[in-house]
């Protein structure tokens, strides 16, 4: 099987075909991770780097983990301590890094379209892992799986984002994906934190959590950025989690079981209040458990097809 594209840097444009050749090949990986030797020879010979200009625990630890348990040889490059604080291009870095003959990069950088810029100055297969507000494509990826093996499918499933959709590429990314797979998509939250035409991508727009609730089957709570209160868009956190903290007694008025999911860092009782996001009706291990399998998949798909 081989993907349209050889980099992943968006959920944008991908085809239905691509994107369920993904999930279906994580369920073979999702497998693979249950077994007592979790490790498979695929990207044997294959050398991948793993460059973290931004913070991560979830998507680096899981990235690292996939490529180790395809046996590729990985080397992890976080911004502190590298030469990038003496000032080195991303240009310069990445060519430098593949001077030393690699065959993939994964990257996560705060400036949206660094993927992309980065897949037209090296040969090797570029994968996105968060590029500012832009995109995380394996996030959405990871999420449609972890919705797909709850629910058997994705087809009308509505699912709602909640949070601040305008600075969110795991909103963006879910967006792109979900509708792509006939999921009937909705987004939630303030007016100041919900980008104007955002119908044009296909989605519904809430302004109470009331009226999601008795809408959806799942709601996709995002981490509220805390630094965008420093900017006005929200009067104050007591307020946000008033209005749109998801929490147990909003959920509970609804007519029938609601999946909730984060992406993580989550805020507790700021947009998921704790008990809420430690219950049954939470999948947000789960999400983390199938983001190796749906990373496995990715980079078996991309490092296999050359
Ligand atoms: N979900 C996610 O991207 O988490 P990290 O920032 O910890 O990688």
């Amino acid at each position: 099987m081989k993907l349209q594209n050889r980099h992943l840097l968006g959920l944008d444009g991908m085809s239905k075909e691509d994107i369920s050749a993904i999930l279906d090949t994580a369920v073979l990986f999702k497998e693979v991770l249950e077994r007592p030797i979790k490790k498979v020879p695929p990207l044997q010979g294959k050398t991948i780097v793993n460059l973290f200009f931004e913070s991560s625990t979830r998507t680096r630890i899981s990235f690292e983990l996939a490529e180790r348990r395809l046996s590729a040889d990985v080397v992890t490059f976080s911004t502190a301590g590298s030469s990038v604080s003496k000032g080195e291009t991303l240009k310069d870095t990445a060519r430098n890094i593949e001077a030393m003959k690699i065959d993939m990069v994964v990257i996560r950088h705060p400036a949206p379209g660094a993927s992309h810029f980065l897949s037209r100055v090296v040969d090797a297969n570029v994968i996105n892992a968060g590029d500012g507000g832009h995109e995380h494509p394996t996030q959405g990826l990871l999420d449609m799986f972890t919705l797909r093996d709850k629910y058997g499918r994705l087809e009308n499933l509505k699912v709602c984002i909640v949070g601040d959709i305008t600075h969110s590429r795991v909103a963006r990314s879910n967006i792109y994906g979900l509708t792509t797979m006939g999921a009937e998509v909705s987004v939630c939250g303030p007016a100041t934190l919900i980008p104007r035409d955002i119908e044009k991508l296909g989605v519904k727009v809430f302004h109470r959590l009331e009226d999601v609730v008795q809408d959806v089957d799942v709601i996709n709570v995002l981490r509220i950025q805390l630094e965008r209160q420093e900017s006005g868009l929200f009067p104050s956190l007591r307020e946000y989690h008033r209005y749109f903290g998801v929490t147990k007694e909003k959920v509970s008025k609804a007519s029938k079981p609601i999946t909730i999911m984060h992406p993580g860092p989550i805020n507790r009782d700021v947009e998921l209040s704790a008990d809420l996001a430690d219950s049954e009706h939470s999948v947000i291990l789960q999400q983390v458990t199938n983001g190796v399998a749906v990373r496995m998949a990715v980079l078996y798909l991309l490092g296999t097809s050359n």
